[in-house]
């Protein structure tokens, strides 16, 4: 049986976590890996999680199962999160899932239920799991012009081109917030644009929010799935609780879709389920039922929006730094776009051999395309790495 298979491509981010492990020099910085980490470089368990595990641990009457679409008080808790309050929630469902790689799998398998190998437009550059999982799931994958070599912005107007040019059946993925790899997002006048094109073309809004809070606040942050939700018939959304609620390994998040009418919903909600039950069946508590109370408990709540700010002040705190000193050691701003950049990420726009070069020389890692963590900046080594960064694009 197995002699048929050839191997896969491993997995970047993991390869590159090892080549930092084994790197022996204490002055080496991580700037690659996908989580948040705190001022002492780790990744916390939150306060308001650890509380309300404890709450969970000890009021536990059960682990009879839940059902296909997981948590239901998880369910409503994030659709009151996410959605302006005013929404029709007649043409809501939501299904808890095993992350947001969960949900964009669900919602793929929709799709292609509905519309088998549609064109399937992703961002470019995207989030490098968004490739395979749209190729396997039969889609016709294109792109969609992003990111700004030059100015390391949005290419909006060439976005906007492309996406006026799109026809109903199509599919368009956006970031709600705080883009992977690049950092760089749209205005509010800029998704007020977007949402038009989508209204008019009639092509699916796709959107993935794994990142609500960590740009510039929950309800900034959803400005333009908001909009684009009020703006078109149908549409889907993945969401991920896994950076905003520090619940990596636990796999919480939620497939949600818009349709046209109660009605639709219904009809589509029944595929949904039919295919969470025949991929895992029903999908795990544990981080679900941790949203669930935190959301749901105005104490909780309060100490998980304050956490999450101080999350999110600090990698902006550390993009400016990064941007001034960079600007202190060069007199030029070119990496001023640092500090405009939101989320976890940037991409600084370094060629591949500058990537290995600050590897080799200053044991500095990122990711290939030269995509930061900032949370991964130390704050006493920030001179340092602008130093190394400048030192190589000389
Ligand atoms: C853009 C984007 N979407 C979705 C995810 C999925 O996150 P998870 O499956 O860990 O919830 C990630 C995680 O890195 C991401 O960066």
């Amino acid at each position: 049986m197995f002699e048929t298979l050839t191997k896969a491509p491993g997995d970047k981010i993991l390869a590159l976590m090892g080549e930092y492990a084994a790197d022996t020099r204490s002055t080496k910085i991580d700037l690659g890996v996908g989580v948040y980490k705190d001022e002492k470089g780790v990744t916390p368990v939150m306060s308001s999680v650890r509380k309300a595990e404890e709450r969970i641990l000890s009021n536990e009457t059960t682990k009879t199962y839940l059902g296909i679409a997981g948590n239901k008080g998880y369910g409503t808790a994030v659709l009151d999160l996410v959605l302006a309050p005013e929404f029709d929630r007649s043409r809501v469902r939501i299904a808890q899932t095993p992350g947001g790689t969960g949900s964009l799998w669900v919602l793929m398998q929709l799709i292609s239920r509905a519309r088998p190998g549609a064109s399937f437009y992703v961002s470019d550059p995207t989030w490098a799991n968004h490739i395979p999982m749209a190729k396997n799931a039969g889609f016709d994958l294109q792109t969609y012009p992003y990111f700004d070599a030059e100015t390391r912005g949005v290419k909006f107007d060439a976005m906007l081109a492309t996406l006026d040019g799109l026809k109903a059946g199509d599919v368009v993925l956006l970031h709600g917030c705080c883009h992977n790899p690049t950092g760089a997002n749209l205005t509010p006048a800029q998704w007020d644009k977007v949402a038009e094109s989508l209204a008019r073309t009639g092509a699916l809004p796709f959107i993935d929010l794994a990142y609500l809070g960590f740009g510039d606040g929950i309800e900034a942050d959803a400005y333009g799935t908001r909009k684009v939700l009020a703006s078109v018939p149908e549409a889907v959304l993945a969401f991920s609780g896994s950076k905003n609620f520090g619940l990596y390994k636990e796999r919480v998040g939620a497939a949600i879709f818009v349709a046209r009418n109660n009605d639709e919903a219904e009809v589509t909600n029944s595929q949904l389920l039919n295919i969470i039950r025949g991929a895992y069946s029903q999908p795990p508590d544990h981080g679900a039922e941790i949203i669930r109370t935190i959301l749901t408990d105005a104490d909780l709540r309060k100490e998980w929006e304050e956490e999450l700010g101080v999350m999110r002040n600090r990698m902006i705190a550390l993009r400016k730094k990064l941007a001034e000193a960079i600007r202190e050691r060069s007199n030029g701003s070119d990496f001023d776009f640092v500090a405009d950049h939101r989320g976890m990420f940037s991409l600084l726009g370094l060629t591949n051999e500058a990537v290995e070069h600050l590897k080799a020389e200053n044991g500095v890692y990122m990711t290939g395309d030269s995509r930061i963590n900032v949370a991964g900046i130390p704050e006493d080594r920030v001179g340092d790495l602008a130093k190394a960064i400048l030192d190589t694009v000389r």
